[in-house]
């Protein structure tokens, strides 16, 4: 489909292979250029001391090596007390480009030993980074351009290499996961229908030896599914409910279910949205499309975990057969709902997704989708909303996401918000008042999670794609994939040692 990869290693030799080499210096620090061999490190401190480049922040300094147009670029990094996460990623951005203007097809890269590149998070990061630097949702360009940059080489401080061995692998399994989830997301609505979405998922569940299961009209009756059903009637496009199964052959280990809000695109329905930028509500997809790259990158990992994905894909379209405001509709747990507004159509197709989840009996379930556009009003466009009642659950999400470099903050499940979400000739409404948009959503979906205690909500609709034409590159960004199989991993760590006692502590607070 797009653009592969760019194919990522760690070093194994003593010096540094790559038509171009990144090599990163404190100004507080004796630099060592054994990195570049011995040819390379007399240019490097020759040129250092000719130009008087002791590593002041943002400056560079380029010096040719041997005949074939190969280049070292200095990179100043400023002094190392001051060096954050933030400035070691803006360093893998910086090398990226240096590789990319000098026409490079490989890069290497030498990472100074600085806490800020130490840990196996920080190894998943630059991994990470680097495999995506040439990502391009290509299908629709007439001349595909074609990718410079094929591979890049990764040089770490000796001490660092088993810990970056295991985030690298990381790193790669994320990246693979945040394409498949771009590359969905970025495929036009007039093509990512949900029964679209419904074959590319039976691809690769096949893949990764899942098994799927899939509700269409009669079923979806048959389970008094009201929300997705409502929905979907205005479309030509029919609503689709996706379960899959990955890794059941594990018996035994903890269930997770991950939720995701598939609208293939989202004009609003009968309550239809204003013309401008409505084209990004081919976006409404990301939750569905995070959900399906995290089992892709989970898939690539030994995790001991039961996963079960819970697709919701609708189109919302107004049409005579469209809902409408007015209608009350039953959802899959029984509970009956006066729509309000149709543009309020994601906590209505997850009402039926989370309840049918919540009857499979999961330990935990955490919930993606782009719902409100008051969650992006709160947090701006780069942050997601957490709500979620278990301060575990939460914290354990918090720490994940700090550790993958995606925004997070929690936001409050109060009782206040679902008083506003109360019906009065139904259980609920799908509209509360004007204020806390995204909490009054985030109270909705409660009265759908049955007996699941650590459940969360991510409201991802700031994050999950840059729209517009402004200066950040618009397409789908494949928010929380990273954040989340960091979590399943630390989970995973957990999960092994202290998690069977920790298990039968809840199952015992749950039965008081
Ligand atoms: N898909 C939108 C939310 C959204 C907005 C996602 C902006 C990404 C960017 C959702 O279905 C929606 O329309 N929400 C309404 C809810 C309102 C009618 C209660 C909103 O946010 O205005
Ligand atoms: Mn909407
Ligand atoms: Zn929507």
């Amino acid at each position: 489909m797009a653009r592969r990869l760019v194919e990522v290693e760690l070093s194994k030799g003593r010096v540094l292979a790559g038509d171009k080499i990144v090599h990163g210096l404190f100004s507080d620090t004796e630099p060592d250029f054994h990195r570049l061999g011995a040819e390379g490190a007399r240019s490097a401190r020759a040129l250092a001391k000719a130009v008087r480049f002791a590593g002041e922040e943002d400056r560079t300094a380029e010096i040719p090596l041997g005949a074939r147009g190969r280049t070292i670029t200095l990179v100043g990094l400023g002094k190392s007390a001051g060096f954050t996460e933030e400035k070691a990623r803006a360093f893998v951005e910086r090398a990226i480009d240096s590789a990319r203007s000098s026409k490079a097809a490989s890069l290497g890269l030498v990472v100074p030993e600085h806490a800020a590149f130490s840990g196996e998070a920080a190894a998943e990061r630059i991994f990470r980074q680097l495999a995506l630097a040439e990502y391009l949702f290509d299908p629709f360009l007439p001349r595909k351009p074609g990718a410079r940059l094929k591979s890049a080489t990764v040089a770490v401080p000796a001490a660092w290499r088993r810990v970056y061995e295991s985030g690298s692998a990381l790193g790669a399994a994320i990246a693979e996961g945040v394409v498949l989830t771009r590359d969905l997301g970025n495929t036009p609505p007039n093509q990512a229908s949900p029964e679209w979405i419904v074959r590319q998922a039976r691809g690769h569940a096949k893949r990764w030896g899942a098994t799927i299961r899939v509700l269409a009209g009669p079923e979806l009756k048959r389970r008094q599914m009201g929300g997705i059903l409502a929905v979907g009637a205005g479309s030509k496009n029919p609503p689709r409910l996706v379960r899959i199964d990955l890794g059941s052959a594990r018996r035994g280990g903890p269930v997770i279910a991950l939720v995701g809000k598939g609208i293939t695109f989202d004009t609003g329905g009968i309550s239809i949205k204003p013309a401008a930028q409505m084209d990004e509500m081919k976006w409404d997809k990301m939750g569905a499309c995070a959900v399906l790259g995290i089992l892709e990158a989970a898939s690539r990992l030994a995790l001991p975990f039961r996963l079960r994905a819970y697709l919701a894909l609708a189109e919302n379209m107004p049409d005579g057969a469209a809902f409408r405001p007015g209608d009350i509709v039953r959802c899959a747990n029984g509970k009956t709902v006066e729509i309000l507004n149709t543009d309020a159509e994601g906590r209505m197709v997850l009402a039926d997704a989370l309840a049918w989840a919540a009857s499979d009996k999961p330990e935990v379930m955490i919930e993606y989708s782009t719902l409100t556009g008051a969650c992006v009003v709160a947090l701006g466009p780069t942050g997601a909303g957490l709500f979620s009642p278990s301060d575990d659950l939460a914290r354990g999400l918090l720490d994940a996401a700090e550790a993958a470099g995606e925004r997070l903050w929690r936001l409050p499940l109060w009782p206040e918000f679902l008083e506003e979400m109360k019906g009065s000739h139904s259980d609920l409404k799908n509209l509360g008042g004007r204020w806390g948009g995204a909490c009054n959503a985030a109270a909705f979906l409660s009265q759908f999670v049955g007996e699941v205690a650590e459940w969360a909500h991510l409201d991802i609709a700031g994050p999950a794609y840059v729209g517009g034409d402004g200066p950040r590159k618009r397409g789908a960004t494949g928010y929380a994939v990273a954040l989340t199989v960091n979590w399943l991993r630390t989970r995973a760590a957990t999960e092994s040692t202290a998690a069977p006692a920790a298990r039968a502590l809840r199952r015992q607070r749950k039965r008081r």
